[in-house]
C-alpha cells in the first residue's frame, strides 16, 4: 500500500480535493504500488485535459448530440398542488442517453481513456446503469469492455445485463462475497492490477482512490450547472433544496456541487434505508458507520463489530453499497448536507406516486430523494422551491416492480414467456 499525505489536510472552501486526494482528513490514494502509475498518469492526463480547448470542445460536443444535454427540468405540477406546499421540480437525467447520470462520467473517462492510448476498459457496476453507460461508449469508441457485476445484482438488473451483452460488453458476474457492488470493485481492481498497462479503470461513482472522485465529479458537475440555469430561468432565482439519493455519491455531487458555497441552498442526501435499522438491512452509512480505509480511499463504511465490511440491503442495487465517496464524508461532518434514508416500502409507494401523478417512471434509486421531497414539501411555503435530481429513469426495475406492484397477469405473462423460451 502507498499512502500520501500532508500535514494540511483542509479542503478549500468549494470542498476541492487537495493536491493528495483528501476531502478533510477523507479520501486519499490507499492503492497496491502496481497501480500507483495508473493514477498518477490518469491524474496527469485529467489535468492537462482541463485546459486543453480540443478535449472541452469533443466533451461540449459528445454532451450535447450523444447524451442529449441539457436534460429537462420539469415542474411536478400534480405532485406539488397535491402535496400543498412547496413546488417541486424534477431534473430528468433519467433522459439522458442510456438512462441514467452515469454517462456524464462515462463519457468523460473514455475521452481521457483515448488520450491515454487505452484500448481496454473495465468497470463495476450495481444497478447496471454504470455498466450500460460504459459498454455503450465502449461501443462508440472502439474499446474492449470488461463489467464486473456481483451475481445478485446480475440477476436483479437482468434487463441491463442484456443490453451490456447486446452493445458488445463482457459481462463477469461475480459469485464471492455478498455477490454485490461491493464484490464487483474488488473484481475490478483485481483485473486492472493483472492488466494496467493496456486498461483504464472506468470506476463509476465519486470514490476510489484520489483522482477517481474528482475525475468524476468534474464530469457530474454539468448537471447543477444546468439546475442554476434552469432553475433561474423558471423561478428567477436559485433551488432552497436539492435532494438526491446517494449510493457511492455521483449524481449527489454532480447535482450539489455547484451550490456547495451557497449556504441558502440545503443540501439533502438520501441513502438507502432498506427493510430497517439493523446492522446489514440497509445501506445508510451515516447511521452507524465508522471511518475505515477501504477500496483505495477513507470514508464512513458500514462495519460489523470486528471492523469487516458489513453486509447491506437495499431493493435498489445502486444504492446497495457499504462505503459511500469521501467528499459526502467531509460534507456529513461539516453539516453542510443534511443526509437522512428512506426505506425500501417508501420507495415502492413514491415510484408509484410520481407514475401515477407525473406520467414519470422513476429508477428505485432515484426514487429515495422523491421520498425525502414528498415528506418535505408539505412543510414548507409555497414559495420555495425544491429540486429532485431525478438520476435514472425505471425501466430497468421492471422485474423488481413485477414483483411488487404487479396484478398477477404480469406475473403469469413472465412464467409462460419463461416456459416458451425454455422450448426455443
Ligand atoms: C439510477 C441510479 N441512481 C443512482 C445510483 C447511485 O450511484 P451514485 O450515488 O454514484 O449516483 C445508481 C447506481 O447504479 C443508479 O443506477
Amino acid at each position: 500500500m502507498t499512502v500520501q499525505s500532508k500535514n494540511s489536510r483542509e479542503s478549500s472552501e468549494n470542498y476541492s480535493a487537495d493536491e493528495f486526494g483528501y476531502y478533510g482528513e477523507y479520501g486519499g490514494r490507499y492503492a497496491p504500488e502496481v497501480l500507483i502509475p495508473a493514477l498518477e498518469e490518469l491524474e496527469n492526463v485529467f489535468i492537462e485535459a482541463k485546459s486543453d480547448a480540443s478535449f472541452l470542445s469533443d466533451l461540449e460536443s459528445a454532451q450535447k448530440n450523444y447524451i442529449g444535454r441539457p436534460t429537462p427540468l420539469t415542474f411536478l405540477e400534480n405532485l406539488s398542488s397535491k402535496l400543498g406546499g412547496a413546488k417541486i421540480y424534477l431534473k430528468n437525467e433519467g433522459l439522458a442517453h442510456t438512462g441514467a447520470h452515469k454517462i456524464n462520467h462515462c463519457v468523460g473517462q473514455i475521452l481521457l481513456a483515448k488520450r491515454m492510448g487505452k484500448k481496454r476498459i473495465i468497470a463495476e457496476t450495481g444497478a447496471g446503469q454504470h455498466g450500460l453507460a460504459t459498454a455503450s461508449v465502449c461501443a462508440r469508441f472502439g474499446m474492449d469492455c470488461h463489467v464486473y457485476m456481483g451475481a445478485r445484482d446480475a440477476d436483479r438488473q437482468r434487463p441491463n445485463v442484456f443490453w451490456m451483452e447486446t452493445l458488445g460488453a463482457q459481462v463477469i458476474p461475480v459469485e464471492h462475497g455478498g455477490k454485490r457492488l461491493k464484490d464487483a470493485v474488488n473484481a475490478a481492481i483485481k483485473d486492472w492490477i493483472t492488466n494496467v498497462r493496456d486498461s483504464h479503470y472506468l470506476l463509476g461513482s465519486c470514490l476510489g482512490p484520489h483522482p477517481f472522485p474528482e475525475i468524476n465529479r468534474y464530469f457530474q458537475e454539468v448537471v447543477g450547472r444546468e439546475i442554476r440555469q434552469q432553475t433561474q430561468t423558471h423561478e428567477g432565482k436559485s433551488p432552497d433544496y436539492i435532494i438526491a439519493c446517494v449510493g457511492g455519491g455521483s449524481n449527489a455531487i454532480g447535482a450539489f456541487s455547484e451550490f456547495l458555497a451557497e449556504e441558502s441552498v440545503g443540501l439533502i442526501g438520501v441513502e438507502a434505508g432498506g427493510e430497517g435499522e439493523e446492522l446489514g438491512s440497509h445501506a445508510a452509512r451515516f447511521q452507524g458507520g465508522r471511518i475505515g480505509v477501504v477500496e483505495g480511499y477513507k470514508s464512513y463504511w458500514l462495519q460489523n463489530s470486528d471492523g469487516q465490511i458489513a453486509d447491506t440491503s437495499s431493493i435498489s442495487a445502486g444504492l446497495d453499497y457499504a462505503g459511500i465517496g469521501p467528499l459526502h464524508a467531509l460534507l456529513h461532518d461539516k453539516k453542510r448536507v443534511r443526509y437522512t434514508s428512506a426505506t425500501d416500502i417508501e420507495v415502492l409507494e413514491a415510484v408509484k406516486t410520481l407514475a401515477q401523478t407525473e406520467g414519470i417512471l422513476s429508477a428505485l434509486e432515484s426514487a429515495h430523494a422523491l421520498v425525502e421531497a414528498i415528506k418535505l414539501a408539505p412543510t414548507l411555503d409555497k414559495s420555495k422551491v425544491i429540486v429532485v435530481n431525478l438520476s435514472g429513469r425505471g425501466e430497468k426495475d421492471l422485474f423488481i416492480l413485477g414483483r411488487h406492484l404487479s396484478s398477477d397477469s404480469f406475473r403469469e405473462f413472465v412464467a409462460r414467456y419463461a416456459d416458451e423460451l425454455k422450448e426455443l
